[in-house]
């Protein structure tokens, strides 16, 4: 196949970055960008030299390739349909839809059209969680006792955002669940989830807490605990440990890290330290889409390693499972996972 010509639905936050990353990716020839905002489709396409549809529709009547899906999650379900109707892999922003519920009828439409549908988590392609994933599967943690993830955002996004994210579970934490499942290969079987709200009372009224923590079992026994906050104002703080019998295995603890150390004389981690997740994961992102690239021209191999539609819903289920146990205070068990192709 000659140059690819991709599509990109949406070029907000995380679209106009993916525009930035795609026109560099090799093999991608031609970049054509739609936003419900045409005049910021106008305005990012004319900043990269890529071309700009007026509307989704038009997007996809261009003959493209491939559909790269980067709206506001309400969107995706319609997108993801569209791309497939039209014959093209898509990959799409995370989460598949704002709930389990409403993710189902996508798997189903996906199934049935035989459509390839990948979604966007990108922690699948940063270094540190691939070499997590590989020394656990070769056994050189011994056997895990514990898990601990978490993720901190240096400053709470605008309130108007949060009340449609769905809950602090299924907007941030959705990411450590799925590379929770990925890097040990174990299901998450229970979920007890507590929050707080000792920022700024907005996010209560919105329904949201602003931290929160999830005590995870997984499928093995191994207990698990997930952590988020908005407020970490050293910066943008990203760490997965496997706690192993032989050993514990860090990611995200580097010179850069949003943390400092209490004991005497320690100057590690020198910093600067990362500040938000486009940049905490500039080089994960950038694989992401050059992998979607792969996927599109073929030439991806068995595994392309970006994360399936049943793996995005798994990891949905669980964020569905901890936002439940945060409204009722109690343990949540998870079903056997969906069944899909
Ligand atoms: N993987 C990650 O780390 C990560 C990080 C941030 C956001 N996200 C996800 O990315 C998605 C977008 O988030 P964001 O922060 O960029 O949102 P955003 O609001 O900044 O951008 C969304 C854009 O989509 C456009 N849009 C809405 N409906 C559209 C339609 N039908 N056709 C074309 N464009 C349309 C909007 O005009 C806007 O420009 C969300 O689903 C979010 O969960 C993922």
């Amino acid at each position: 196949m000659s140059d690819l010509h991709l599509a990109l639905a949406g070029v907000g936050r995380i679209g106009a970055m993916h525009a930035r990353h795609l026109v560099s990716t090799p093999g991608v020839g031609r970049l054509t960008v739609a936003d419900a905002d045409a005049g910021r489709a106008r305005e990012v396409a004319s900043a990269l030299g890529a071309d700009w549809a007026p509307d989704t529709a038009a997007l996809l009547a261009r003959g493209v390739d491939g559909l790269l899906v980067a709206t506001g999650t309400a969107q995706h379900p319609e997108l993801i349909a569209a791309g497939v109707r039209a014959g093209v892999p898509v990959l799409c922003e995370k989460p598949v839809a704002p709930d389990v519920a409403s993710s189902l009828p996508v798997l189903e439409l996906v199934e049935a059209a035989g459509g390839v549908v990948r979604i966007g988590h990108q922690r699948r392609f940063d270094a540190g969680y691939r070499e997590a994933r590989r020394a656990h599967a070769a056994g050189e943690l011994g056997w895990l006792h514990a898990v601990r993830a978490t993720t901190c955002d240096a400053a709470p996004p605008p309130v108007a955002f949060l009340a449609t994210s769905g809950g602090l579970f299924r907007d941030c934490s959705v990411h450590d669940f799925d590379v929770l499942r990925w890097t040990t290969g174990r299901e998450v079987v229970e979920v007890t989830a507590r929050g707080s709200n000792n920022g700024d009372p907005a996010i209560g009224r919105v329904g949201d807490v602003d931290t929160a923590l999830a005590v995870c079992t997984l499928d093995d026994g191994t207990l698990a605990v997930v952590t988020a906050s908005r407020y970490n104002g050293a910066g943008h703080d990203v760490r997965l440990e496997l706690q192993g019998s032989l050993g514990t295995l860090v990611v995200g603890l580097d010179e850069r890290s949003a943390l400092r150390s209490a004991e005497p004389g320690a100057t590690f981690p020198a910093g600067p330290a990362h500040t938000t997740f486009a940049e905490r994961f500039a080089d994960a992102y950038r694989a992401e889409v050059a992998a979607f690239a792969d996927l599109v021209r073929g030439t991806a191999g068995p595994a392309d390693d970006l994360c399936t539609l049943a793996d995005a819903v798994a990891a949905a289920r669980v964020a569905d499972a901890a936002q439940e146990s945060l409204r009722s205070g109690a343990p949540v068990r998870l079903d056997a996972p969906v069944a899909v192709p």
